[in-house]
């Protein structure tokens, strides 16, 4: 199968066979094409959570309406924006840059100037926050194509409670805040959703060429 017949046949799945757990190298896999994910600056501003404790699972659930993906998935993935992009966060940035690249922070020092301003122009009210928000959409997107490229199901979802989420996983003392979460696992062959037509624009309807 092509990449293109395998996004034909993912589909957010919404009932998992919850029997079935993806293989160790596999969901590696997936959270390493997530840590692959290029971001604004390169700063990465979201981490991934990967819950596949029970007990938190069901009071995830619970603040999810119920959704039976938490529960019957084989992991959980949390994107997890960053709240405080501060200097410390910058420079940690800076340093682990010159680390990688065996260069003194201070030939970065431009650099690291052109990143200050590029948060100083986003810093009203929630605006840094949802730049944030955007890089772990990012991810969301390659840990979609990757799982479908492995075969593996996932589902894609905003239907929870944020601040919910936030508690329940401790997030607001570590400066994160819950953004979209991503179950992945395998489909239940009785999932009605499996036979549904894809629906998309037509692409004359979709792409604008100019
Ligand atoms: C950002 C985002 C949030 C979504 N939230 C939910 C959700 O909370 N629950 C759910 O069952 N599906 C959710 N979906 C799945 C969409 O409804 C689904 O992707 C869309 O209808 C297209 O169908 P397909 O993915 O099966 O091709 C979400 C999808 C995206 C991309």
């Amino acid at each position: 199968m092509s990449l293109l017949d395998k996004l034909e046949w993912r589909y957010a799945t919404k009932k998992f066979d919850s029997t079935k757990k993806i293989p160790a190298d596999q969901l590696n896999q997936v959270l390493e094409a997530i840590r692959l994910a290029p971001s604004s600056y390169g700063l990465q501003q979201f981490r991934l959570l990967v819950v596949s404790d029970h007990a938190i699972r069901e009071k995830l659930a619970a603040a999810a309406w119920n959704q039976p993906q938490l529960l019957e998935a084989s992991h959980v993935l949390v994107f997890a924006a960053e709240t405080k992009l501060d200097t410390a966060f910058v420079d940690a940035n800076i340093e682990l840059t010159a680390k990688v690249r065996n260069i003194g922070t201070e030939t970065l020092a431009g650099w690291k100037n052109m990143i200050g301003d590029g948060i100083k122009l986003r810093s009203n009210g929630d605006v840094l926050v949802h730049w944030a928000q955007k890089q772990a959409y990012i991810g969301l997107g390659i840990a979609i194509s990757v799982a479908a490229e492995l075969g593996l199901d996932s589902c894609p979802m905003e239907g929870f409670d944020p601040e919910e989420f936030d508690q329940i996983l401790g997030l607001k003392e570590k400066n994160l805040t819950a953004t979209v979460i991503l179950p992945v696992g395998y489909r239940s062959e009785d999932d009605g959703y499996i036979q549904l037509a894809k629906v998309r624009r037509p692409a004359d309807e979709f792409f604008i060429a100019y």
